[in-house]
């Protein structure tokens, strides 16, 4: 349903509500200034319920929502745009992609996470993206000459995920002392970077090369959560952004909070440390440039 003023037409959803006007003159993506208006905000508190097949996804352990990676990807596309995911896991962003009728390409080196992607889509009765099995780094050069209009992923962490959460011992009221619990091996964590800076280098060398097929003017999306390890914050959506700064042409546009009200609170640190419980991921956008400023 359509109604036009000058260069604003007002769109309707499928229960006949208003979404706001559309403009023609918006070049980024298809969303009406309300929209608009509602995704620049930094924290994203909107609610995404496990669904779509989430307990077979949740075999990998750092799945996405696809609603959630839908809604990015409306915000920096238009329809029928193409989007790049290096490190697609269980593909939540290419699932993503499908809900908002784009068309994606994933890289995934875990084959076992790609079988589950496409029997999510079979399931679920969804178009299946083009998928590659194998090093994103590698595969990525066989993809030159090609154009991508926006890159969207969810990076591996390095091996301080094997962390043990907490040392010493715990105890609920009435209850004999446990053993603090250990972290539970994300599955996906197979091929793990050792260090910090090991994963920096090697997510530094993946993006230079997906940047070399993202157009002028597009833009780059990142899951990455912060971690509390070794008695210490790490802050790593800004040590990665800080890292892929390095690569000509980028800048650096926003941090939105993701607050995932799936994950649960833990008892870290009770009565002798404050250590937070990491309820949140960010997602670092960054764009191309087509023009040094
Ligand atoms: C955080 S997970 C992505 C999860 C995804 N967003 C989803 O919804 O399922 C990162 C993925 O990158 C994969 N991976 C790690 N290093 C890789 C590499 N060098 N090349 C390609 N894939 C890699 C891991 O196996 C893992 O599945």
């Amino acid at each position: 349903m359509l109604s036009s003023f000058m260069d604003k037409t007002e769109l309707f959803d499928d229960t006949g509500k208003s979404r706001g006007f559309y403009s023609s003159k918006n070049r980024l993506n298809d969303l009406t200034g309300k929209e608009w208006v509602f995704w620049t905000r930094s924290v994203i508190t909107k609610l995404y319920p496990p669904n779509m097949c989430h307990k077979l996804r949740s075999r990998h352990g750092g799945q996405k929502p696809p609603e959630l990676c839908r809604d990015i990807i409306n915000i920096f596309t238009k329809k029928g745009a193409t989007v790049l995911d290096p490190f697609m896991g269980v593909g939540g962003v290419l699932l993503g992609a499908a809900l908002s009728g784009r068309s994606a390409t994933g890289i995934e080196i875990e084959p076992a996470w790609i079988d589950i992607y496409r029997e999510v889509c079979e399931k679920e009765g969804l178009p299946v993206m083009e998928t590659f099995k194998g090093e994103a780094g590698g595969v990525l050069d066989t993809l030159l000459g090609r154009t991508y209009d926006f890159i969207f992923t969810d990076v591996p962490y390095f091996a301080m995920d094997k962390a043990p959460r907490s040392k010493g011992a715990y105890k609920k009221t009435g209850e004999a002392a446990r053993p603090a619990p250990g972290t539970r091996l994300r599955a996906f964590n197979d091929i793990t970077y050792r260090t910090k800076d090991e994963w920096l280098e090697r997510m530094h060398g993946v993006f230079a090369g997906a940047i070399g097929l993202l157009r002028p003017d597009g833009y780059i999306a990142v899951f990455i959560g912060d971690m509390f390890c070794g008695g210490e914050y790490h802050c790593l959506s800004a040590e990665l952004a800080g890292k892929l700064l390095t690569i000509p042409g980028l800048s650096w546009k926003a941090n939105i909070v993701w607050y995932d009200v799936s994950k649960k609170l833990h008892l870290y640190g009770y009565q002798y440390a404050y250590i937070p419980s990491m309820i949140h991921q960010n997602i670092i956008i960054l764009k191309k440039e087509s023009r040094r400023r």
